[in-house]
Formats: C-alpha cells, structure tokens, sequence
C-alpha cells in the first residue's frame, strides 16, 4: 500500500491553519503546520486533530516551530510572512516578507529536496520568484497562487450577476497578482457562452475593476487581516491537481522563458498542474490590448525583482 502525501504549510495564520482544514477534510494528504509563533501551529494542529472524529478524516495533522517534521514532504505550501493591513500595498510588503520567505525556504530545501513549492505569500509573483532562485529547483517545481483566486473572485461576481450556479462559470486571470492583473472576459463563459455576450460592456468593466481591486476590498472590510478562506482553498486546489495527477488547467505565477514575450519572469498564466508540477505552459492568442496589459503587469512584477535583485 503506498502512504498518504505529506504537506507542509509553513505559516499557521489564516491562510495557512485554513488551507490545513481544507486538506484535512478533503483527506488529501498528512499535514505538517509549521509557524516562528511558539504553539499556535501545535495548538491548532491539536484543534484540527479533534475534528477529525466528527467530520471522519484521517490524516495526521502536526504543528512545530522547526522543520524536522517537515522532511519529505510532497508539497510544502509557503503563506509565511505578514498579510496586508489597511492603506497598505502589496508591494509594500516586499522587503519583510523576502527576508521571511528567504529563510523558510532554506529549510523547505534542507528538509524536503524533492517537493513542489506553492507560494502563496505576498507580493506573490515576487515571492514566487524568490523562491525559484532561492531553491534552485527546477521551474517544474515552483509556483505561485494568485489566478486561481483571482478568477475565482471574477467567477463568483459573473454569477452572482447573471443568477447563475457558481459551477457553470469559469473565468481567466493572467498577469501579476496586483493592481495590474488582467481578467480577460474574452475566455470567461457560462456554460460555454463567452460571458461577453450575456453581460453588457459596462457592467463586465465594473466586475473587471472589482477583481482587481478583490484583494483590497476584503482588506477594508476586515480591517486586521486579509482574505484567507478563497486564498486558501485555491492553493489547495494547486495542491490537489499536483498529487492526484489530474492534469489541471490553471492559472497559476509560474517562470517564463519567453512564453508571452515575458523572459525569466514569474508572471499568471494558464498551466497544466499534473504529477510533475507544471507540466506545460498554455499560449492563449491576446488581442494587442490584453497583450499590452499582460506586458504592463509583467513590468510591475519586473520592478519589484529588481528591488530584490533576484
Ligand atoms: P497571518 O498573519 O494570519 O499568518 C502569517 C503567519 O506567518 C503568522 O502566523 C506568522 O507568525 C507566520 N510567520 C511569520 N514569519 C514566519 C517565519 N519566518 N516562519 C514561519 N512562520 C512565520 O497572514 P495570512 O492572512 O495567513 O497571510 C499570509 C500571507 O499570504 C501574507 O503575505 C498575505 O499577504 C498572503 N496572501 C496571498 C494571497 C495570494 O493570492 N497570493 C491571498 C491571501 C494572502
Ligand atoms: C488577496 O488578494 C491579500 O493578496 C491577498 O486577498
């Protein structure tokens, strides 16, 4: 009998203790909750374990403040670091969570050589490519969570505009995960119907804005943390394509290698999340204007590596 997958998350916050519910109760796999925070991650760790009676998963779920626990995992999903506070950017985060980032991932490598790397901590795409560079792992094994959130939020407000089931939506998000993304109406459908012939022009444009502005919207409301329960399900979903093989098409920040006119660069595109991480990167055709914009949040991303110099 092969043994079940092992994850770990590394940082037990919102992001990180929720994406440990989600795969708890989906029963995907062991889950190793690392934080710096002494017993919050054993404390919660603890918490969700007795849950499993009541909802009947089993799997073994451990939290720790080192990594020795952590060794072969399959997946190490990375939430580690601050989240954003009201009136503050992303990008503003830049410089504190690449020191955080930084240090987790040394561990993630010393421990568990061989995993595949979900980055979910902001500025995202940054982060993902800090990681990448860090790690020295292959671009197969590094990625970055932002699309799949993102168009998810794009998808819940075309149904939610058309009173529609949730599930005969899709919707696509390319770029950085940032003021500049780019929600692309043009490949978003309801049950195959391009969204762009049941919504009028004016009404998509707003929907587009709020995507964007998804992130910011729950910060103001929230006003101590940011959004983690779509944040958190969606790196699940990553996880899960990847350790069922399902060969999953998903918008994911990924390293191009001139794939869009965008060299060694992490930026969102639409991937094939299988067995071997990202096993190919999917070309959409983008009129002039959706390639222009991708180009635009592509160089806010440029920006902030820079700063980092990786
Ligand atoms: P949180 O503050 O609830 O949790 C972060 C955890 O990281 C804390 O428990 C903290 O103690 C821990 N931490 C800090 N330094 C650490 C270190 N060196 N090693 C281990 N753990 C460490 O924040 P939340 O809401 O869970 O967000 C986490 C990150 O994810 C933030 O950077 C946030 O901006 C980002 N995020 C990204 C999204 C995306 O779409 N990519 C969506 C939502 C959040
Ligand atoms: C979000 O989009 C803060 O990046 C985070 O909710």
């Amino acid at each position: 009998m092969v043994g079940r997958s092992k994850v770990t998350i590394v940082g037990a916050g919102n992001v990180g203790a929720t994406a440990a519910h989600w795969i708890a109760s989906k029963e995907l796999a062991d889950v190793v909750l690392v934080d710096i925070v002494e017993g919050i991650p054993q404390g919660k760790a603890l918490d969700l374990s007795q849950a499993a009676p009541i909802d009947g998963f089993d799997v073994k779920i451990v939290g720790s403040n080192n990594y020795e626990a952590t060794a072969n995992s399959d997946i190490a999903i990375i939430t580690a670091g601050q989240p954003r506070k009201p009136g503050m950017s992303r990008d503003d985060l830049l410089k504190i969570n690449a020191e955080i980032v930084g240090q987790v991932i040394d561990q993630i490598v010393k421990y568990s050589p061989n995993c595949f790397i979900i980055v979910v901590s902001n500025p995202l795409d940054a982060m993902a490519q800090l990681a990448f560079r860090r790690s020295g792992f292959p671009k197969n094994r590094v990625m970055g969570m932002a699309g799949v959130l993102d168009s998810a939020r794009m998808r819940h407000f075309i149904a939610e505009e058309l009173n529609v089931s949730v599930e005969n939506v899709t919707a696509f998000v390319l770029g950085g995960h940032g003021d500049t993304m780019v929600p692309l109406p043009r490949y978003s459908t309801v049950a195959g119907i391009p969204v762009t012939e049941l919504i009028p022009k004016e009404r998509l444009d707003e929907i587009v804005k709020r995507t964007a502005n998804g992130g910011a919207e729950i910060v103001n409301l929230l006003k101590t943390g940011s959004a983690y329960y779509a944040p958190s399900l969606a790196a699940v979903e990553m996880t899960e394509a990847i350790l069922k093989d399902k060969k999953k098409i998903l918008p994911c920040a990924v390293y191009l290698e001139g794939e869009y006119g965008i060299n060694n660069l992490f930026v969102g595109v639409p991937v094939k999340l299988g067995k071997n991480g990202v096993e190919q990167i999917i070309e959409i055709s983008l009129t002039n204007e959706e390639r222009a914009a991708l180009h635009k949040s592509a160089a806010a991303v440029q920006e902030l590596v820079n700063i980092l110099g990786i």
